[in-house]
């Protein structure tokens, strides 16, 4: 829902601001954030779900105190998965008891901070720390809600280093073997935990509406195996994040409502059949709310035309402000904004300024042939892992968060300084 357009002179706006004077004001490089997409997104999830499920914004897709402050007033609450992400959720006025913590290797500090703040659910991840949470709650004479982990045992057709419910790797805990069953067992034994549910997350960037399917079917059995053996119905489950977007027209992601009518359908079929109370449901989407909100937008500084090949397109920013490419050979688009071109368009690769070849943004683009140092080109679909995944890879200063609402704009987390930077060093 970005309101974006062409001025007069060709020169995109994004919500009634042209980018060059953006670019004036800000700096390049810079991600501009639409807020009123970013509310939009939580509104249609929460429309899409009802009033029978919570969702959770998962906060390591992109956090800052204003986000959170959104979140709030949208009526979402906030999966966190550091010490960090906990901090900033307090900070901003996120009601502890609507914050779940995850994690595979919380810190003992971590754990006690998120018992003492009160958070709402703590989700495990491990038989270690069934027992660790089971201490801490137990010393701070706390009844902590928990959810467990499980992993079902879905391939999600995503790229591996984002795929989370296979069996090897390092999330959860298997429903295969006996596995999930023994933790709950464990955990229904402690009186430090309250046991509220079970969680699976099965990967990011998905499309297809199956693996989500079999991981709610799992889960539900599971609420059943739970049910015969203890003779306790969990309350409440929890089916992760997961759900792709486009980052290029070859992309067609589904919608949240799509996505609640599938799952909502199977729990509660699932529950018919095995005669369970229907629990309640709650998801974590974080790209899916902000990935499409926000662009990159940079400053072209060199172009190098190979003959035979492409043309290198340097740009002022690169892999420290946008890791994905690189990462997970992501997909996305580019485009000229700060002018129009009639000129034919060139194959291109957009390159950044770091010290290594991998330092790539788009892979492979067309821009117009006329492009030259000076114009300004965009990246759109960044606001998800781009700059919570920043990094000051060659000392870079990492880019500022701008939110563009009613033809204003305001930033919301500021451009580093090298004085930033320094300040960490001693000595
Ligand atoms: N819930 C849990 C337990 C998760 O681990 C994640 C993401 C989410 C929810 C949110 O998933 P989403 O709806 O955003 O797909 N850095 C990678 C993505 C890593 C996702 C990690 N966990 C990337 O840039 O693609």
């Amino acid at each position: 829902a970005q309101t974006v357009g062409r001025n007069a002179d060709g020169v995109v706006t994004v919500g009634g601001i042209e980018v060059t004077r953006l670019a004036e004001e800000f700096g390049t490089p810079a991600y501009f954030l639409d807020e009123a997409d970013f509310r939009a997104r939580c509104h249609a999830w929460r429309g899409a779900f009802g009033s029978d499920a919570d969702v959770f914004y998962a906060g390591k897709a992109f956090l800052s105190r204003a986000v959170v402050r959104w979140l709030h007033e949208e009526g979402l609450n906030l999966d966190v998965c550091s010490g960090g992400e906990l901090a900033t959720a307090l900070a901003a006025g996120m009601p502890a008891d609507r914050i779940a913590f995850h994690g595979n290797n919380k810190t003992e500090d971590e754990i006690q901070r998120a018992i003492e703040a009160g958070v709402g659910r703590i989700v495990l991840d491990s038989f270690q720390e069934i027992v660790r949470v089971a201490h801490i709650a137990d010393r701070l004479g706390v009844r902590q809600r928990v959810q467990i982990r499980v992993t079902v045992g879905v391939e999600a057709h995503t790229h591996e280093f984002i795929a989370t419910a296979h069996e090897d790797q390092k999330f959860g805990i298997a429903l295969a073997g006996g596995q999930a069953a023994e933790a709950v067992r464990r955990a229904l034994k402690l009186d430090g935990l309250e046991l509220i549910g079970v969680h699976s997350h099965i990967g990011s960037q998905i499309f297809d509406m199956a693996g989500f399917e079999v991981s709610a079917r799992r889960v539900v059995q599971l609420l059943a195996e739970i049910r015969d053996e203890h003779g306790v119905e969990l309350p409440e489950i929890d089916l992760g994040g997961g759900l792709g977007i486009a980052y290029t027209s070859e992309d067609d992601p589904r919608e949240p409502h799509e996505i609640a009518k599938a799952l909502s359908e199977i729990v509660t079929r699932e529950c018919e059949a095995a005669n369970l109370r229907t629990p309640r449901i709650s998801v974590e989407p974080g790209r899916a709310i902000v990935g499409p909100t926000a662009f990159t937008l940079y400053e072209v500084g060199t172009v190098k035309p190979l003959e035979g090949l492409r043309t290198y397109v340097s740009v002022d920013g690169g892999m420290s402000d946008n890791i994905r490419t690189a990462l997970y050979d992501a997909e996305y688009s580019v485009a000229l904004v700060s002018r129009e071109s009639d000129a034919e368009p060139m194959l291109v690769r957009v390159v950044g300024k770091h010290c290594e070849s991998g330092d790539i943004v788009v892979k492979d683009a067309f821009l117009p042939a006329d492009l030259a140092p000076g114009d300004l080109i965009a990246v759109p679909a960044t606001g998800a892992y781009c700059r919570s995944m920043a990094s000051n890879y060659n000392h870079a200063l990492r880019p500022p968060v701008v939110a563009v609402r009613d033809g204003e704009a305001r930033v919301i987390v500021r451009r580093e300084t090298e004085e930033d930077l320094l300040r960490l060093d001693v000595g």
